[in-house]
């Protein structure tokens, strides 16, 4: 053997710090992309993102400074939370969060927002800890997927135009503190989630027609 101990040392250590690079560069050009995705994919008539979200930018963490962002560290464009409330924001669910990596939380209440929450949910933001669509004019049923978003603590539907029934796989949501889907044209049995749970009426309140625990029980057919 040619090879001795130190140029395998640093074939290896070369070969960690490559990876290391291509690694973190592909993160973070992930996030970039992220948010310009969701910059392309919404309406903004009032200009919120098109002032602030500047893309023409190369320092590290630029992203960071982006109204309604915030980093896991404010200088590296990695996004923890995004919170796009109340903007007047127009158009769909925005599919570009998927490229948002390591998202744990967003906010896109009280905006304008429609159409259905795309089935396949739990593969775009499957680490959010906290969801919030509150207060826009989303449509369709609940998909069942949201039970796969396995971290949530806060889930806030309240205020669209949801129709059919609660997906019952939603009591799976073990971290579930708050919930609400009051508002909207559900119908149907309530999930269940168990006798102690925090989750009371008030998050089912105007509705068409939901019934069971804590709502009144269902007329059995
Ligand atoms: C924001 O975008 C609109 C068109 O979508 C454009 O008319 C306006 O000039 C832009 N504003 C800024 C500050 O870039
Ligand atoms: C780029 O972003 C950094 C960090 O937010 C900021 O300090 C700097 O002014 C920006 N440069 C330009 C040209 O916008
Ligand atoms: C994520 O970003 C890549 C470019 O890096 C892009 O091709 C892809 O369409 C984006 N994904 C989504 C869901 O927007
Ligand atoms: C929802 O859509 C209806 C009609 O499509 C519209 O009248 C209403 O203003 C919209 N609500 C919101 C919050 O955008
Ligand atoms: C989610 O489903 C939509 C439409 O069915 C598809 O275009 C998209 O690529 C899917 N996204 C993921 C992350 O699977
Ligand atoms: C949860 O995810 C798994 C794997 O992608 C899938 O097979 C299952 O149908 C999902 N659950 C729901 C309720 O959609
Ligand atoms: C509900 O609370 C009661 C009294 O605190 C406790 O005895 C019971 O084990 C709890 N049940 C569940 C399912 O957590
Ligand atoms: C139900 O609707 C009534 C009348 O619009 C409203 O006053 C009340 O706050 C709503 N309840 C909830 C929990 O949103």
């Amino acid at each position: 053997m040619v090879l001795n101990g130190r140029p395998l040392t640093v074939l290896v250590v070369v070969s960690l710090w490559l990876l290391l690079i291509c690694g973190l560069s592909y993160g973070v050009q992930s996030d970039i992309d992220c948010l310009k995705g969701i910059k392309a994919e919404l309406e903004d008539p009032y200009g919120y993102l098109n002032t602030s979200w500047n893309f023409n930018n190369n320092t590290e963490g630029f992203i960071c400074k982006f109204t309604g962002i915030e980093c896991w560290h404010p200088d590296e464009n990695k996004v923890l939370n995004i919170r796009l409330s109340d903007m007047g924001l127009n158009g769909q669910f925005p599919g570009a969060i998927k490229n948002c990596t390591s998202l744990t939380g967003l906010d896109l209440s009280n905006n304008k927002l429609f159409g259905i929450i795309p089935q396949n949910i739990s593969h775009i933001i499957g680490y959010v800890t906290s969801l919030d669509l509150s207060s826009n004019n989303f449509s369709g049923e609940i998909p069942a997927d949201l039970s796969n978003c396995s971290y949530l603590n806060v889930l806030k539907l309240d205020h669209n135009r949801f129709t059919g029934q609660i997906p019952q796989q939603l009591s799976l949501l073990a971290r579930l503190k708050q919930f609400s889907v009051a508002n909207n044209l559900l119908t149907g049995p309530v999930p269940y989630f168990g006798p102690n749970s925090s989750i009371t009426a008030d998050s089912y309140a105007n509705n068409t027609g939901l019934c069971g625990f804590p709502l009144d029980p269902c007329q059995s057919a």
